[in-house]
């Protein structure tokens, strides 16, 4: 069977061959056969936007790997800072690189005191964090006059760096300011997690159960990529104009921010809250069905038509919390949700599963993180991700400045009429 296509044109009878390649074939092809033609594909269901080599997921098969490490592997045996250097450099770094890289994360953890005197201080006393962590990624580059020069590797690997290092502060910091709580700064004597959870909770003397250390490390490894969602694609779009790192990465915060991204781990635990007891999950369920309720938070993907691989780990790691925390009350009506909603047919016709949402909501909320945090946990470690599609971007010849095309569906020409006629 040849790996080609063939397009024709039926108005003109013109035909273009071209190759499939990874499933994949240029839209080159459609421009060859009529310069003017366009592909309409809202949301860009079947677009390939790029070319990447950093993560891979099969959405039907349930698989995601990193640099062709599958997630199962590094959230049992690496940490987050591994797989940054992993997703960035392509590579598992040797033992001098790890070093290295952890020390240089570990010792750019702080930041300008401007930035939490005169910048966060402004900000409303409830003000959500999440807008706090977009703006203040998005302030942060002010500070850095290299950080515009995006075309020097030497400055591009300094912002990642502090990107990375930084991230974890703004989102302490806004928590804080939140709540009231006089800034913690960050210790470099600790772990990327601990340090964070540190800059979080310490308050006179503290303590870290290693195991919750752990479970920190596991979900920021989980959520460090997953290639080009909306968040990246919005990192991709803004890079492409050739903005700096913190303005592309604030862009793709502001994505993450939205319920039907990262804020579905908030609205998975307000769903639950709502629910109240697992014998209002069938009365629940008719209502997502019928349409007259939400739908079911943290189920459904736009690729995983099977059960969401970061999940199945999530479930595990929600046991290991509980474990040290206590159980989180929700646990029993996300079970209840979960199996009603997997014996459904509504649920299995349509291959809605659980996501990563499902159940990071519940351990956050048992480490005792506020619902309004929530999506700021993922967008620390994601920043990663970000930034790895950046710089992909950048090295990529093929690339230029985003801007796709418009089916045009407006009114025809017409004059302009005075407001007195009108
Ligand atoms: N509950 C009930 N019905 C659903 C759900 C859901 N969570 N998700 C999809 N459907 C239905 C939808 O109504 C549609 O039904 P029909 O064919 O009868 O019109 C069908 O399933 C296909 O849905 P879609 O909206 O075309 O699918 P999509 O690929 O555009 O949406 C999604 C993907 C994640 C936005 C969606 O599944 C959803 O809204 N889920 C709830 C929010 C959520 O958990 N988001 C987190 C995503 S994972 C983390 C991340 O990527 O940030």
């Amino acid at each position: 069977m040849p790996d080609t296509i063939t397009i024709i044109d039926d108005r003109t009878g013109k035909k273009v061959t071209v190759p499939i390649e990874g499933g994949v074939f240029p839209a080159s092809a459609v421009r060859e056969l009529d310069p003017s033609l366009y592909i309409y594909d809202p949301a860009y269901m079947q677009t390939a936007a790029c070319k990447s080599a950093i993560t891979y997921l099969d959405g039907d098969a349930g698989i995601l790997r990193y640099r062709g490490y599958p997630i199962e592997q590094l959230a049992e045996k690496s940490t987050y800072l591994e797989v940054a250097y992993l997703l960035l450099n392509g590579e598992l770094p040797n033992k001098s690189q790890l070093e290295k890289w952890t020390h240089d994360v570990t010792h750019h953890t702080f930041i300008h005191e401007n930035m939490r005197k005169r910048f966060v201080d402004g900000f409303h006393y409830d003000a959500h964090p999440m807008g706090m962590f977009v703006s203040s990624v998005a302030a942060l580059g002010t500070f850095y006059d290299d950080a515009k020069d995006i075309q020097s590797k030497e400055s591009r690997d300094k912002q990642i760096l502090r990107l990375i290092a930084k991230s974890p502060t703004l989102a302490a910091m806004a928590y804080r300011f939140s709540v009231g709580l006089p800034f913690q700064y960050p210790d470099n004597n600790l772990s990327f997690p601990a340090n964070f959870l540190n800059m979080m909770w310490k308050v006179g003397e503290y303590e870290i159960d290693p195991r919750l250390e752990r479970a920190m490390d596991v979900l920021f490894i989980l959520h460090a990529d997953h290639e080009q969602n909306c968040g990246t694609t919005a990192m991709r779009v803004v890079g492409s104009s050739h903005a700096d790192p913190y303005t592309s990465a604030a862009a793709a915060a502001s994505a993450l921010y939205g319920p039907l991204h990262g804020g579905a781990n908030e609205a998975v635990v307000r769903m639950l809250e709502d629910i109240g007891s697992i014998d209002n999950v069938p009365a629940f369920i008719d209502d997502v069905k019928s349409g007259t309720g939400s739908r079911l938070m943290g189920f459904g993907h736009r690729v995983y038509k099977n059960y969401d691989p970061r999940a199945t780990i999530i479930k595990k790691t929600a046991y290991d919390v509980f474990e040290v925390t206590g159980k989180n009350p929700l646990l029993d009506i996300a079970l209840k949700l979960e199996e009603t909603a997997l014996n459904d047919s509504y649920f299995v016709d349509r291959k809605l599963y659980p996501n990563v949402d499902f159940y990071s909501g519940l351990i956050y909320q048992a480490l005792g993180f506020p619902v309004a945090m929530f999506t700021v946990l993922f967008a620390i470690p994601r920043t990663v991700g970000w930034l790895a599609h950046w710089q992909e971007l950048l090295n990529d010849k093929e690339q230029k400045i985003s801007r796709p095309r418009q089916w045009y569906t407006g009114v025809d020409p017409r004059d302009y009429v005075p407001v007195t006629s009108r």
